[in-house]
């Protein structure tokens, strides 16, 4: 493994490059064009026309995007600054991240890439106590912090980089703000054009349905045809989830815990099914591991894969684009493909504990599943004449055959 030196100290590499070395040992080197999701060495060329909101950009094709800049590193030996992500390793080389050149060239890079983006949240004072609706400072309202406030990392980096030479007057762009499409919102105002999007677009979600064009010497983004859709976009969300600045968000934002109401399907299931990870299963063609998911919550995959009613496709974000993803019969695949898997370990601990269940329902039958595989004893108490409560005299046999609902009650006996 080579040995490399970063501001002194002696470091195993691992990583590829320079940057990747140096955050793998902790030693922090702004970036913003690289994301860990994305190779490094993945080239992005501009095109000659991209549209943002149906309007068309054009620009020179073929320019190769040259990267944010910020992540510029002195190497002993060498003329000038380097980028660390494109400076690939060499054994006993001497790197410097912090000295003045490499610092007033970041502060240079930095005021460059917010001459056009509002950076008020920057330099406003009262900016950490701020709620983002009512300016104190009388800050214009396009210009004002965006609600990436505090977990932007176009802030921290700027925040790392400092702002103490001053920054430039904000020359606003005036794109419109995107909401007319499923999903997602743009604002490209707040783009800064590190093409992370766009990379992950092609790269990693095979959909390519962004781009760039340098115009007036800036980098604009947009769709590939006048819309999203029409461009190929999937509004799988990965864009948003790696773009650094405001610039692309979720239409949907709610209080607590962002999983709620960005994976509904799971937040409005009422046994907090994982829907996501077991449809990603079957789609890979692993029904087995889809129906271990389902059985961390369901002891009935097969009865709900057949009469649930589904609240998850009633809320899934899928039927803003076409239609919900079809859950509840993807639950009966499940079960009916991932046949051999036994959901009851072997060794359960007892724990000499009693527990008594009223009634053989649904509810009943879950409750008795999990207590016993927690090492309970259960006795389950049922007035009727066979388990299975709703399940038996409320759903007809042609919806529920009566050997689907014998067979999982026997498994839970
Ligand atoms: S994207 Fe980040 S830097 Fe830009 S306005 Fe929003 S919080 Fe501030
Ligand atoms: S939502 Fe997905 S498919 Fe659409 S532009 Fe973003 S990354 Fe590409
Ligand atoms: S929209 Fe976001 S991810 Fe895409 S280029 Fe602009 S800042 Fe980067
Ligand atoms: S992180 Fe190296 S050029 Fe952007």
């Amino acid at each position: 493994m080579a040995t490399i030196t970063i501001d002194g100290q002696k470091i195993e590499a691992r990583g590829n490059n320079v940057l990747e070395v140096a955050l793998d040992a902790e030693i922090y080197i702004p970036h913003l064009c690289r994301h860990p999701q994305l190779e490094a060495s993945s080239e992005v060329h501009s095109m000659r026309e991209v549209y943002v909101g149906g309007v068309p950009h054009k620009g020179e094709p073929g320019m190769p995007f040259e990267g944010c800049g910020l992540c510029l590193v002195q190497i002993d030996g060498r003329e000038g600054l380097h980028k660390s992500c494109h400076t690939p390793i060499e054994d006993g080389m001497v790197v410097i991240t912090d000295s003045p050149e490499v610092k007033k060239a970041r502060q240079e890079r930095l005021k460059a890439l917010l001459e056009s983006h509002p950076h008020a949240c920057l330099l406003c004072a009262q900016s950490d106590g701020c709620d983002r609706i009512n300016c104190s400072s009388n800050i214009p309202e396009p210009e004002r912090c965006c609600d990436n406030f505090g977990k932007c990392e176009l802030q921290k980096v700027a925040q790392f980089i400092g702002t103490e030479m001053g920054l430039p007057p904000y020359k606003p762009l005036n794109f419109p703000i995107l909401e007319d499409e499923p999903l997602l919102v743009r604002d490209y105002n707040l783009c800064i054009g590190c093409l992370r999007c766009v990379r992950v677009c092609r790269d990693v979600k095979g959909s390519d349905a962004l781009g760039f064009v340098v115009e007036d010497g800036r980098v604009v983004v947009g769709s590939k045809a006048p819309t999203l859709r029409e461009s190929g976009c999937q509004f799988c969300g990965f864009c948003i989830e790696v773009c650094p600045t405001g610039a692309l968000k979720d239409t949907v934002t709610g209080v607590g815990e962002r999983e709620n109401f960005l994976v509904p399907c799971k937040s409005s299931c009422p046994a907090g099914t994982d829907v996501p990870r077991y449809v990603r299963y079957l789609k890979e063609g692993r029904p087995e591991e889809a129906l271990k998911v389902i059985y961390e919550k369901l002891p009935i995959p097969e009865t709900l894969g057949r009469v649930c009613f589904h609240p998850c496709e009633t809320d899934c974000r899928r039927s803003q684009i076409d239609a919900p993803v079809a859950i509840c019969a993807l639950k009966r695949a499940a079960a009916d493909m991932g046949g051999g898997f036994s959901p009851v370990p072997q060794d359960i601990r007892k724990t000499g504990k009693s527990v008594a269940v009223i009634g053989s329902g649904p509810a009943g039958l879950t409750a008795a599943f999990y207590l016993s595989l927690m090492g309970h004893s259960v006795t389950v108490f049922e007035s009727l004449p066979e388990p299975g409560g709703m399940l038996r005299v409320g759903i007809p046999d042609y919806r529920l055959p009566r050997e689907v609902l014998d067979r999982e009650i026997r498994l839970i006996q």
